[in-house]
């Protein structure tokens, strides 16, 4: 793997292996065990364009812990604020020394942009609507933790289907991993495709899934809850209480507590959303390795 713009040019024994090897490094952190410095001497850029938290932070620890250096960029700190372009920055990164980018940005393909412009290995962290490899990545890394294989499982995933990237991503591997997706929401937030299964009936589908994975209303990408949004599709106690026993809730992160979940919802015993985010730098440990063969 050169880069990782994508997932879905995984197949699924790509996909087990960096669940593998995501799930081994958890465990070392865990154990306070040696992790080998596979990317000693190396430097990774964050270029992140848009906002992040989770993401960007995960990123950076990820590098550390392998004895990488890290470089962040700041886009309103810039270059960008006096006119320079998205690819002379990238370049100017890469020329400073980067061996490896992480790139987030507004628009589609920009990752891969920055692959073919710089020739540096880079990791999509997101581009716009498109995709967000590493977060599926550390969401299956999540569930494979938590039930095994994962063939067969049943996943509703529930809310601004058709602007979010992090579905971009995850739809894609859950199929190649056996797993049954069903997409939820408004009709004006489902995507077009006709080959996947969709519902705008939220209260229908609850009782039949094994995983209920939330996503947040991408306002910034025009995403609008409509009217009456909340009362058919928030995940909130009276709906968690028809969820069987063993279901599971999941979500990217960042929360509109309220909108698509409650807070109860949120910190009960079946949420896994803590646990992805626990994953999230093991993963982006593995996707590096991966990316560097070490
Ligand atoms: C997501 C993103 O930025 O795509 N967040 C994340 O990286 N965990 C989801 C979102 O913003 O809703």
């Amino acid at each position: 793997m050169k880069s990782l713009t994508t997932l879905r040019e995984l197949g699924k024994t790509d996909l087990h292996a960096l669940i593998l090897a995501a799930s081994g490094l958890r465990e070392s952190l865990a154990n306070g065990g040696p992790v080998r410095p596979t990317l000693g001497g190396l430097c990774v850029a964050n270029v992140f364009f848009e906002p992040s938290t989770r993401t960007r932070l995960s990123f950076d620890l990820a590098a550390q812990r392998l004895g990488a250096h890290v470089i962040t960029f700041n886009p309103e700190t810039s270059s960008l604020t006096k006119g320079e372009s998205i690819q002379d920055t990238l370049l100017t990164v890469g020329a400073i020394g980067a061996d490896i980018l992480v790139v987030r940005h507004h628009e589609e393909g920009t990752a891969q942009s920055a692959a073919d412009w710089t020739g540096l290995p880079v990791v999509n962290a997101g581009d716009g609507a498109n995709e967000h490899p590493t977060q599926a990545l550390l969401d299956v890394v999540t569930l494979h933790r938590h039930f095994g294989p994962l063939d067969g499982l049943r996943m509703a995933v529930i809310g601004d289907v058709a602007h979010s990237r992090v579905a971009g991503s995850l739809v894609p591997a859950a199929g190649v991993l056996g797993m049954e997706v069903i997409l939820v929401g408004p009709d004006s937030m489902l995507p077009r495709q006709p080959e996947v299964a969709k519902s705008t009936d939220l209260d229908e589908v609850l009782d039949r899934v094994d995983i209920v994975y939330l996503l947040r209303v991408q306002s910034e990408r025009g995403g609008v809850a409509e009217e009456g949004y909340i009362e058919r599709f928030r995940l909130d106690q009276a709906r968690a209480a028809r969820l069987a026993d063993h279901t599971v809730v999941m979500h990217p992160g960042p929360m509109n507590r309220g909108v698509e979940i409650t807070t109860e919802v949120a910190a009960s015993p079946r949420s896994l959303i803590r646990e992805q985010v626990r994953n999230g730098v093991p993963t982006r440990m593995a996707v590096f390795e991966e990316l560097v063969g070490r």
